[in-house]
């Protein structure tokens, strides 16, 4: 059985960039049908963190699922600071139920290549919410990818696991976009 630990050495962390690597988009392919089609299937990132990112995140709850030493799906969770950027977009009404207190939100979640669709995502979030209701926790928030493409996997894994859309982000200049946008989702951890 796979057992869900933290994440704390550094070779464990390394492994963790090596699965984002392996599921970053490809920017030069990203007009052509047959590479959407297949990134459709299995979901991507757009934004590589660095080893050092994760390490000066001093907030982060960094899970995994390892066989022997092998990671094979990690979850990165972080609190999202007072000052956050979705303040500009949000209306009110969910400002105030969800911003308006300590929320975490997840800063990435990936599974190996050969080991996608095999439940690893869902027990990585299951097993988060142990941690966010010792935290006194009420939301975990997500953004991903809406355009000019949509990470259908994500938004389904999401979708699948309880999250509900709370927004769509305006257009903006991100990595390779001129007019990226995201949705942002949320998931109730518990009842206060
Ligand atoms: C998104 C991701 C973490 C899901 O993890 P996973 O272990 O493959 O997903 P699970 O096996 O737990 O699937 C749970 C549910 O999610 C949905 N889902 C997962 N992968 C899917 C896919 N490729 N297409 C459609 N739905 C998918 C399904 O509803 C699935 O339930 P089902 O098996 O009963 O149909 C994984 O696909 C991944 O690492 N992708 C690459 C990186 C990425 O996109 N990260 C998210 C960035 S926002």
């Amino acid at each position: 059985m796979k057992k869900v630990v933290e994440i704390l050495s550094d070779l464990d962390l390394k492994q963790v960039i090596e699965i984002q690597k392996d599921s970053l988009l490809d920017f030069s392919k990203i007009d052509e049908s047959s590479y959407v089609d297949e990134i459709n299937k299995k979901g991507f990132f757009i934004a590589p963190y660095s080893f050092d990112e994760f390490k000066k995140d001093k907030n982060k709850i960094l899970l995994g699922i390892k066989e022997k030493d092998k990671v094979l799906a990690y979850i990165w969770i972080s609190v999202v600071v007072d000052d956050h950027k979705y303040n500009k977009w949000i209306n009110d009404e969910i400002k105030k139920e969800i911003f308006n207190r300590k929320i975490y939100k997840i800063k990435g979640i990936g599974v190996e290549k050969n080991k996608l669709g095999q439940g690893l995502g869902s027990k990585l979030l299951e097993s988060l919410d142990n941690y966010l209701l010792d935290k006194s926790i009420k939301y975990l928030v997500s953004s991903i990818a809406f355009n000019p493409i949509k990470n259908l996997a994500s938004l389904k894994f999401h979708k699948k696991l309880g999250f509900k859309k709370i927004a769509i982000s305006p257009k903006v200049k991100y990595y390779g976009f001129d007019n990226y946008q995201c949705v942002l989702m949320a998931k109730l951890v518990r009842y206060n």
